[in-house]
């Protein structure tokens, strides 16, 4: 069993916090998890803007890829300059993040913050990092003489609160997002949220009662599909959240997860540049292809599958199972616009996904394409042989439909990756 336990991280009142709009004065928990091996998994970080920011000054802030924020919200990437689409305060999203031992305790150590003028650490915690840290770790975590006294420019390692938890929740894959608790919210709301009950959020959390506080960060255990790549594959351990994608094999190869169920469902990415074949070896099938032969026994279904990323390598793998019916069409998480507001929802209270509050609102002014309609295919590869021409060409769509320089800074960033 893994040890999960509460820590008690009282906000230390130091004399430059009383100068700042920010403070917190109470004490707030967060879910810790000992760790001693060098354990690493997916992990999500629940977000709140803080100001309007684009696509792209969200990714840099966590120093991850545009691409990779947007799949794991489900956002369309297709979307017309989708990069410098500009995202609305307060609203609430979901941040992929690596989790990692770090000092025996689960974290992850890798965003960095370049200080601004005015900056102070209870700003650059409460505020810029909406309460997914607190001053005092922020100082521990960096050489800082005089809190008081930030160097403008001054590179701050923000260490942010990760669970991995076996990538498990109840035996069932999981992701965790860690979720910074809100004024108005209640365990009960968390939980109906994200399709989970208060008494599992309480045993993750190991929490005596359900009382939460405002500032409180609770890790909440996410629906999930799970890879089983091998161990020296550098996805290894692929985990992606219900309803959501994951961008993999140097942008090669798109996984996704649900919504009929939880088998990680990977095919070509619609950035795929330069990629490694990702055809089937002795067969003519691509990675997510899937033919069916109905036969007396049952359905002859072969697939091709994505076996992770190997030296460079997308590894592929063909099985063939006799399954007592044939599979229909595989379906795709639903995609939706870039949100153009913050509503209530995501003012008050995390919204399981933005989907189910923006869902590719007609009333989105700037889109200039039916959202949706590139990435994923809408109608991804059938369970038979017919229709795959469509998926495939809708695959390559989405990046044709977007502006060349668009795709060509995609393309620099993967270079300078
Ligand atoms: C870890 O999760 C897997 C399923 O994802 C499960 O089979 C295994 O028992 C779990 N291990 C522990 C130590 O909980
Ligand atoms: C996955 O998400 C879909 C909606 O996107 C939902 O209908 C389904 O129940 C979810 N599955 C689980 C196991 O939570
Ligand atoms: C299922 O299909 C595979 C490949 O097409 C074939 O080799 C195998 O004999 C088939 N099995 C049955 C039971 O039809
Ligand atoms: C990957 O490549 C290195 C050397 O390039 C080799 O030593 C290693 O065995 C390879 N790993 C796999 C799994 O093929
Ligand atoms: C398999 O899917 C790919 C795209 O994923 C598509 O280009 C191709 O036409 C499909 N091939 C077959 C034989 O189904």
């Amino acid at each position: 069993m893994l040890l999960k336990s509460n820590f008690l991280n009282p906000i230390i009142f130091i004399i430059f916090t009383i100068f700042t709009p920010f403070v917190t004065l109470i004490e707030s928990k967060s879910t810790i998890e000992p760790c001693s091996n060098s354990d690493s998994c997916n992990a999500m970080l629940g977000y709140t803007l803080y100001t309007d920011l684009k696509v792209s000054q969200l990714a840099a802030l966590f120093q991850i890829d545009s691409i990779t924020l947007l799949t794991a919200n489900a956002i369309d990437i297709s979307y017309p300059d989708v990069e410098n689409y500009i995202l609305p305060s307060h609203l609430f999203l979901k941040i992929p993040i690596v989790c990692s031992c770090v000092d025996g305790i689960m974290k992850s150590m890798s965003t960095k913050y370049k200080t601004r003028p005015a900056d102070t650490l209870s700003g650059i915690a409460d505020l810029v990092f909406a309460g997914l840290v607190s001053a005092d770790q922020i100082r521990e975590a960096n050489v800082i003489s005089d809190p008081a006294f930030l160097d403008v420019g001054e590179i701050l390692v923000v260490p942010l609160p990760c669970t991995c938890f076996n990538s498990s929740d109840n035996f069932l894959p999981a992701v965790y997002l860690s979720y910074v608790v809100k004024e108005m919210d209640a365990l009960g709301g968390i939980a109906a949220r994200y399709w989970t009950t208060v008494a599992d959020l309480m045993n993750v959390n190991s929490m005596g009662s359900t009382a939460i506080t405002a500032g409180d960060i609770i890790a909440v255990p996410l629906p999930a599909c799970a890879s089983n790549f091998p161990s020296y594959s550098s996805d290894f351990a692929l985990t992606v959240a219900n309803g959501s994608y994951a961008i993999t094999a140097s942008h090669c190869v798109q996984c996704s997860c649900g919504p009929g169920d939880l088998n990680l469902y990977c095919t070509p990415a619609s950035l795929a540049v330069s990629c490694s074949s990702m055809q089937c070896q002795n067969s003519n099938l691509m990675l997510g292809n899937v033919t069916t032969q109905p036969s007396a026994a049952g359905c002859n279904v072969t697939s091709c599958t994505y076996g992770g990323f190997v030296n460079g390598t997308i590894v592929t793998t063909l099985s063939t199972t006799l399954q007592p019916r044939c599979p229909g069409e595989h379906q795709f998480p639903p995609l939706v616009a870039p949100p153009s507001f913050a509503d209530r929802g995501s003012l008050f209270g995390p919204s399981p996904a933005p989907s189910q509050s923006q869902g590719g609102s007609p009333t989105t002014p700037k889109s200039k394409v039916v959202p949706g309609s590139g990435f994923p295919p809408a109608n991804g590869p059938s369970g038979s042989t017919s229709g795959r021409n469509s998926a495939a060409s809708s695959l390559v769509m989405p990046f044709s439909n977007l502006p060349s320089a668009l795709v060509f800074s995609i393309f620099i960033k993967l270079v300078a990756l």
